[in-house]
């Protein structure tokens, strides 16, 4: 959600912190701000609203200098994104600098309490109270380290802080606690980078510790000390990561989400590497620590996750019931970690989550392995919370993802799951020899469709995204495996061209969307051949009959399609079960032309973040 970054070394930290802030803008990007400790290790605070270049613009006009800082990237929960709402903050005096990631959930509590003791607030924000506390702390307890302990367990929520003072002038003070976001810890010679993810650190190092829940690190330039909240200490793992897997670079696309969409052959070619086998034809999941035993006696699944993630679980959960035969439900992360539901040892849990950082879905997982389930965590991020939590790990390998829209990582963890559900399937022995064949050579052909899929939309997509641009919504519908597809297509409209777009079931628009329909509200139509073709075509004709547009997505060579479709997005022939994966293709290149025909800030749409690490 926010993204902080951290430097103590030797060389000037400004121009590092900046850069550092530039690489995790995607996890918010409505304000930054540095603090560094400079000569007499003073702390100069520089802070902006906006974008990094504004505070990159004040930093040049009147810079500031040393070898030891903390950087904050925001995306405002508490106070709107002003100069000085944005991070850090500073403590009355002004020595103590803190950012934070999360929210202070005590805030108003804790905020009448200093208020009471003679505390005067400069922002509207929540992470205020944490500088205000620490210097609170400061005048009982003999050290920063200590301070910073003591405020953390008084914060309700979840929190991850950095903080810098200059009556400490050595060291950065960070902790951890609960699920809001990363901390990563970078070493260099003499030199420690902190950063809310590794990605960001990738150009600096790549050794690297990382921050648990409930953990404290007090870093100096060449050391750094790991204790638990309360006071025990533990051993620094430093693992060596492999650099080349985060290599980010816009090379000749204009957006990042273009590229990214661009790379998703490559992508499906990189997740199924190593988990399905031609000679002899299987699947392998060998992340899976469960045995085939315990496979078989999974009473039913249920997958969790938020925004794309969820119609990503939709398409997953339906290949779970349909391949291995295991009753599978989704449900919206958020609402399932305060809803008691009944689980045992029997139930499976798979949560998915691009990032490995969203709250709502590290929260929904925690409570479902506490309640006896065996969980699944399938994340883009290797290392990243969720697999901290859950009992295994399946990795997307859609390398990294900058473009706040999800794409690649929505494709790969329908792949993700399709291979899950056909080791489940092969394992439970409800496929026979010949369908783990006939699943191996479909998936085998997968990349080569998405390619054909992006060709195709490469034709088309442009000349129908500028007749619809200044449409003012947009209905999408899609049956069965597509229905998902249909609300993933409304939502990537909307976050990134901020038109209006809903997405539903086709069977559905007549009991009450299609009253949205005229002639400003084109339906797209995602009618591939399937058993519910027809279905799709009686849904379209009922728009078409009110004088509503519709754009079909349609499998190549279907030319009855046009007797149904005002405009037709094609889509090469595939089996049934891939038909979701390159559906997806279409609704992606779609909300981007129309973005990009409306001229908007595509990678970095307005309101959103990349990680959402807040409630
Ligand atoms: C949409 C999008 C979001 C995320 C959601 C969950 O393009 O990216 O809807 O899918 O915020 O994020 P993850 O998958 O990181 O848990």
């Amino acid at each position: 959600m926010c993204g902080i970054f951290g430097y103590l070394g030797t060389q000037n930290a400004t121009p590092l912190l900046l850069s550092g802030l530039e690489r995790l803008a995607y996890r918010g990007y409505d304000s930054s701000g540095i603090a560094v400790a400079g000569q007499n290790n003073d702390l100069k605070v520089l802070k902006a609203s906006g974008k990094i270049e504004n505070l990159l613009k004040l930093n040049a006009a009147d810079p500031i200098e040393g070898i030891r800082g903390i950087g904050h990237t925001r995306w405002a929960t508490h106070g709107e994104p002003t100069d000085i709402n944005a991070h850090p903050h500073t403590s009355r005096l002004g020595n103590i600098a803190v950012v934070h990631n999360g929210i202070v959930e005590n805030f108003n509590d804790i905020k009448k309490m200093l208020k009471a003791s003679g505390h005067n607030f400069k922002s509207e924000t929540d992470t205020e109270v944490i500088p205000l506390l620490i210097e609170t702390y400061l005048k009982s307890t003999p050290s920063l380290e200590e301070a910073v302990r003591e405020t953390v367990n008084q914060l309700e929520g979840a929190h991850a802080i950095a903080c810098i003072s200059s009556n400490e002038p050595e060291k950065i003070v960070v902790a951890r606690k609960g699920n809001a976001g990363g901390i990563a810890i970078g070493f260099g010679d003499n030199e420690v980078f902190i950063s809310s993810d590794m990605a960001a650190l990738v150009p600096l190092t790549s050794k690297v510790a990382y921050l648990d829940s409930s953990e404290l690190a007090v870093i100096t330039s060449n050391k750094c000390r790991i204790s638990t909240l309360d006071g025990k200490p533990i051993e620094t793992k430093i693992h060596q990561v492999d650099i080349e897997s985060y290599a980010v670079a816009k090379g000749g696309f204009k957006h990042f989400m273009l590229k990214e969409i661009m790379e998703q052959p490559e992508a499906a070619t990189s997740v199924l590497r190593g988990r399905v086998s031609f000679s002899p034809t299987k699947f392998m999941l060998p992340s899976l620590p469960f045995e085939t035993k315990e496979i078989q006696g999974f009473s039913r699944a249920i997958f969790l996750g938020m925004g794309t993630s969820i119609y990503a679980a939709q398409v997953g959960a339906r290949y779970l019931e349909n391949f291995a035969r295991v009753p599978a439900s989704v449900e919206n992360a958020a609402e399932f970690r305060y809803r008691d539901s009944v689980l045992d040892e029997h139930s499976l849990v798979v949560a998915i989550s691009q990032s490995g950082e969203t709250a709502d879905t590290l929260e929904a997982l925690s409570e479902a392995k506490s309640k006896g389930a065996r969980t699944i965590a399938i994340t883009n991020v290797e290392a990243s919370a969720i697999t901290r939590i859950a009992d295994a790990t399946l990795l997307m390998h859609a390398g990294p993802e900058i473009g706040v829209a999800s794409t690649k990582t929505m494709i790969n963890s329908m792949i993700v799951m399709y291979l899950l559900a056909s080791y489940f399937a092969q394992e439970r022995k409800n496929f026979s020899l010949n369908e783990v064949e006939s699943h191996v050579h479909n998936l085998s052909k997968l990349p080569a469709l998405l390619g054909d899929a992006i060709e195709n939309a490469l034709c088309t997509v442009k000349s129908v995204a500028s007749k619809y641009a200044q449409s003012k919504r947009f209905l999408f519908i899609g049956r069965g495996l597509l229905e998902p597809i249909a609300r993933e297509g409304a939502m990537k409209l909307k976050e990134i061209s901020y038109i209006h777009a809903e997405g539903m079931s086709a069977a559905e628009i007549k009991h009450g969307p299609i009253a949205l329909v005229d002639q400003e509200t084109p339906v797209i139509a995602i009618a591939l051949n399937n058993p519910l073709y027809e279905k799709m075509i009686t849904n379209m004709s009922q728009v078409h009959a009110r004088k509503g547009n519709v754009i079909a997505i349609a499998t190549t060579k279907n030319s009855s399609i046009l007797n149904n479709a005002d405009d037709v997005l094609w889509v090469p022939e595939c089996p049934e079960s891939l038909q979701p994966i390159i559906a997806t293709i279409p609704v992606q290149m779609l909300a981007y032309e129309i973005a990009e025909h409306l001229g908007n800030d595509i990678d970095q749409p307005r309101n959103l973040a990349k990680s959402v690490t807040v409630e």
